[in-house]
This record gives C-alpha cells, sequence and structure tokens, in this order.
C-alpha cells in the first residue's frame, strides 16, 4: 500500500500553456509546488474521451535539460496518488519529442508528458517547460489547454503518493503501489519506425558508392545525438566523425539549441571549411532541423517543399501510402503551395504551432507539412520530427543521385527551375518590451479594421489584402483568430508580423517577409538582397522601430 498525502497549495498565476506547453524559467519551476500544480492540472485535465487520469497509461520523455530528474519525481508522485495504471519513461528520461509520439502512438497510449523547452537554452538560469500531448501524439488542443489553466487557477490541494527516489537509469519494469514503471530505450522504438519508413539500404549504397559525399550531424548537445549516433552511424555504416555534439548535456553545453544558421554556427562552419557536402542540425528535443549543403541553405519553407515534390518517388512510406494533402504554416512561404498546385493536391494554410496540423492528419487529409522555424514532417507522428526531415533529405540525395551527381545547392536549383523562388526570411526582435510590441500590432490591426491599408503603394510594392489572419479548423470546426498580421501584395509578395507565443518572458515580435520570382537570373541572388525592398516596406510600415526600439534584429534565419 502506498500512502498517498492531500497536500495544500494555492494556485499560480500564469501556468497558462503558449504554442507548445508551459515555458518558464528553471527557477519558476523550482517554487515550491509551483510544478506539482501544474502537474497535477494536467492529470485532472487528460480528457474524458481518452478516459482519463485514472487508469491512464502515459508516456514520459524529455530532452535531458537541467530539472529533468526532479520533475520525473514529481509526475510519478502525482500519478502514482491519481490512479495512473503505467508509466513509460525513457532512459534517463531521455525521449526526443517526435520519439514520444511515436511511443504513445504505438503502444496506444492515454497520452504522453514532455518535458523540455525545445530549443530554448537549458541550465539552472535558463529554460524548462512541461507539454501534454493526447492520444494521437499530437500537442493537446486547446480545449485541453484551456482546461489545463482552468484547473490550475482553482487548485487548492495537491494528492502527492508518499514513495522513494525512483531511479530511471536502469531499464526494466518497477512497481509502485499500483502503478507499472517501465523505463525504455527512448531510442529503439523510433528507430525501428524510421527503418519502415525510408529505404535504408538505397541510402548505404548511396553512400558507398559515393565515399566521397561527406555528411555531418549536430545533435547540438540536446536529444538528437542518441537517435543520430544510431541512425547514421550504427544503421546507415557512416565513420563517427559524421556525428558532433552528440551526447546530450544538462545545459546543452551552453549552446542554444536552436538549428539555424545563428545558433547552429559551430556546424555552419565545420561544413564550409572541412568541405562537407550535406550538413544536418536538430534542436534540444529534436522536432526541428536545418539542413544546408556546401555552398547551401535550405530554407525550411523550401525545404518541406522539396520533399513533398520527391515523396513518392523517393520515400517507401509515401509510395505505400500515397501524398493526401499537404499544409504550411500561414507565416511559412507559399513553395509548398506551388507543388501542391502542380501535384493536384488538397492544400492547408493553418495558424502557427504544430497541433493545427494534427486534426488534418488524424482526417488522413495531410500528409506532409511544415514551417517556416526549420519545422518539417509528415503523418508518421504527430509532431514535427527533425531527424526524419534529414533522412528524407538523404532519401532524395539518394535518390536523385541515381541518375546524376547532385548536391543540396543542385537540388535546390533543379526546384526553383521547375517552380520559381520563393525568397523568405524572418526577423525575429526577442525581449523586447511587451506593451511596445503589442501596442505595434494594435495599431495595424486598427489599420486594417479602418481598411487603410488595401490599394497602398508602397515602394515597388501595392498592397492587395490584409487582414488579421484567422483559422477555420475544416475538421472539428474550431476558430483561431488573430493569428498574425498578413499583408499581401499585388505580385504576391507578403509580409507578416505576429507576437511569439513560446517565449518564456517580454515579448518577440517576428517579421516574415517573403518576395516571389520566376526570373531564373534571379535565382542565385542572396536572400537578404533580394528582400531588401520588402524589407524595408516592413519596417516602414510596421514603425517596428519606433515601438520596440530596436534598430536591428536578434536573430535572422
Ligand atoms: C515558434 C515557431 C512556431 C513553432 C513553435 C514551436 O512559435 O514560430 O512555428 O511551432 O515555436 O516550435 P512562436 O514562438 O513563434 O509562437
Ligand atoms: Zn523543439
Amino acid at each position: 500500500m502506498v500512502n498517498v498525502n492531500t497536500v495544500q497549495t494555492k494556485p499560480f498565476e500564469g501556468q497558462k500553456p503558449g504554442t507548445s506547453g508551459l515555458r518558464k524559467r528553471v527557477k519558476v519551476f523550482q517554487q515550491p509546488n509551483y510544478t506539482e500544480n501544474f502537474i497535477q492540472a494536467v492529470l485532472k485535465a487528460i480528457p474524458e474521451s481518452d478516459g482519463g487520469a485514472k487508469g491512464a497509461t502515459l508516456v514520459i520523455g524529455g530532452d535531458g535539460r537541467f530539472y529533468l530528474n526532479e520533475v520525473l519525481q514529481i509526475i510519478v508522485k502525482l500519478s502514482v496518488a491519481a490512479g495512473v495504471k503505467k508509466l513509460v519513461v525513457g532512459r534517463d528520461g531521455i525521449v526526443s519529442t517526435p520519439a514520444v509520439s511515436c511511443i504513445i502512438r504505438k503502444i496506444k497510449a492515454t497520452g504522453g508528458i514532455l518535458l523540455t523547452a525545445s530549443h530554448n537554452p537549458g541550465g539552472p538560469d535558463a529554460d524548462f517547460g512541461i507539454k501534454y500531448n493526447c492520444s494521437n501524439g499530437g500537442p493537446a488542443p486547446e480545449s485541453v489547454t484551456n482546461r489545463i489553466y482552468e484547473i490550475s487557477k482553482t487548485l487548492q490541494n495537491l494528492e502527492i503518493a508518499d514513495i522513494p527516489k525512483v531511479d530511471f537509469s536502469q531499464l526494466g519494469t518497477q512497481h509502485i503501489g499500483d502503478l507499472t514503471l517501465e523505463v525504455i530505450d527512448g531510442v529503439k522504438d523510433y528507430v525501428e519506425y524510421m527503418k519502415t519508413i525510408f529505404d535504408f539500404d538505397e541510402i548505404r549504397t548511396f553512400f558507398k558508392n559515393n565515399k566521397d559525399f561527406k555528411m555531418l550531424f549536430d545533435g547540438m548537445n540536446g536529444v538528437t545525438g542518441p537517435y543520430g549516433y544510431r541512425l547514421f552511424v550504427e544503421e546507415l555504416g557512416l565513420p563517427e566523425s559524421s556525428v558532433m555534439r552528440f551526447k546530450p548535456l544538462p545545459d546543452f553545453g551552453g549552446a542554444h539549441p536552436d538549428p539555424n544558421l545563428t545558433y547552429a554556427h559551430d556546424l555552419v562552419e565545420r561544413v564550409q571549411a572541412e568541405n562537407y557536402d550535406f550538413g544536418a542540425a536538430s534542436d534540444g528535443d529534436g522536432d526541428r532541423n536545418m539542413i544546408i549543403g556546401k555552398d547551401a541553405f535550405v530554407t525550411p519553407s523550401d525545404s518541406v517543399a522539396i520533399i513533398a515534390h520527391y515523396a513518392k518517388e523517393a520515400i517507401p512510406y509515401f509510395k505505400k501510402h500515397g501524398v493526401n494533402g499537404l499544409a504550411r504554416s500561414m507565416p511559412t512561404s507559399q513553395a509548398l503551395d506551388l507543388v501542391a498546385k502542380k501535384q493536384g493536391l488538397e492544400f492547408f494554410e493553418v495558424p502557427t504551432g504544430w497541433k493545427f496540423f494534427g486534426n488534418l492528419m488524424d482526417a488522413g487529409r495531410c500528409s506532409i507539412c511544415g514551417e517556416e522555424s526549420f519545422g518539417t514532417g509528415s503523418d508518421h507522428v504527430r509532431e514535427k520530427d527533425g531527424v526524419w526531415a534529414i533522412l528524407a533529405w538523404l532519401s532524395i540525395i539518394a535518390h536523385v543521385n541515381k541518375s546524376k551527381r547532385m548536391g543540396v545547392q543542385d537540388i535546390l536549383q533543379e526546384h526553383y527551375k521547375v517552380y520559381g523562388r520563393n525568397f523568405f526570411s524572418r526577423y525575429d526582435y526577442e525581449e523586447v518590451d511587451s506593451k511596445g510590441a503589442e501596442d505595434m500590432v494594435e495599431r495595424l490591426r486598427g489599420m486594417i479594421e479602418k481598411n487603410e491599408l488595401v490599394g497602398k503603394t508602397c515602394g515597388q510594392f501595392k498592397i492587395a489584402k490584409a487582414d488579421d489572419f484567422a483559422y477555420h479548423d475544416p475538421i472539428d470546426g474550431s476558430e483561431s483568430k488573430k493569428q498574425g498580421i498578413r499583408i499581401i501584395f499585388e505580385d504576391g509578395s507578403r509580409i507578416v508580423i505576429r507576437l511569439s507565443g513560446t517565449g518564456s518572458h517580454g515579448a518577440t515580435v517576428r517579421l516574415y517577409v517573403e518576395k516571389y520570382s520566376d526570373n531564373a537570373a534571379e535565382y542565385p541572388k542572396p536572400t537578404q538582397e533580394a528582400l531588401k525592398p520588402i524589407i524595408d516596406v516592413a519596417l516602414e510600415l510596421s514603425q517596428l522601430e519606433k515601438f520596440t526600439g530596436r534598430k536591428e534584429p536578434t536573430v535572422i534565419t
């Protein structure tokens, strides 16, 4: 028998899950009862349609960041008290976000708790995060996250089992009262699944026949290191020098584990200096990815379009299941739209955040999707999947190289020849004053409502349409409003402005710009040069500097 204690608590403000769960500074989670409160709210909010917490099977995994073990202990104590039947936890708590999704689906679990702040830095002075995923393996929909928040606002008691500290370092099954706790190898199921999706023999053959083609994978000291090692070194037989920073570290070695040209500069430099043909990186929890080549950077918007273009030819999973529709988040460039049009596929534009793709996938209407924020994925799981995207690219490379030698840059240029090029860039202004940022968006919203923008000429551009993006989910009928200011010009170029929903404090302004060209002479142009005129228009229209006091963005991707 396990003793359960009822412990008095009081609600904490702001336990409202954002785009991807609750993300706060570690210090916030460390306040007495703060984490307990949130986990209690999560357990109470598990939807009845999934069976609720009593008798549930939950998959638990995280990216190895600081404070993970403490939170695991709390989850076990509250789960035992809540009557959860089974917890399936990765060894040392390590399971990537897409792998949690994979395991939830594979074992038909009730849901899962993901312990990660994704690409945000880790360590005692950095971030932690907790996210709940439902039985489809995807992030909880707003109905569930709102319920978590509502419960968190009135919580008076915690039900905590009185149990000794649990050891998560050994594989195997333990029993704690009525709860079964299984510690699993968080990499194994995922690797097995990847072997059913991609043709590993074909990729292996490509590397064997092209010994001079070198690849470098950067785990960024996050969770994907062990996955990359298992897949690229052990399965594909590449030398160990093909993987870097492949051991998960609690503070990511001080790195900012976000795979973009700014934060993954170690990889970018090595690919250039050591003449690698293909470079790839994942973020802290393994759902994001970046693909680069010799003198080539694949924007995530292009990446998803190229994967969609080759999917049925190059990837066995799509040969078998077909491609039932494509989708992108609203700010993502329109390169994918062109592929959907050419292939006659159903197409969706959804708000930022992976959860919107899940409904479409569950309904069998979306097979491949992506976000400009280095998120690419498919309906094989219900999260974006960085390692999957890298394997997709290796499959494409193996496929196109059957007829002629092609590197990453050649694949890009070939794609532009067929579809034209959607130049795209995002400017992030991090940790700006919230009031200024909100006022800036409010002003644009006001101009849209008063219809002051349409018809206006800005330099070489004329505004054709302006709105605050709203999405009507065709599956569950839900409405999501105020998803970002969208200014579309007559030539199809776009400006999008929205505030981040994942920041842990202050506000982050995201400014997205896109310009289409079907003039082949322009394709080799550097992105920033091609976009300069539209960026100037964006800064002028938004009066960003006036409202935020920022002359330069923190990060350009
Ligand atoms: C950011 C990205 C978004 C992504 C999310 C989670 O959200 O922009 O595309 O889904 O992280 O990885 P934001 O901070 O913009 O709300
Ligand atoms: Zn992530």
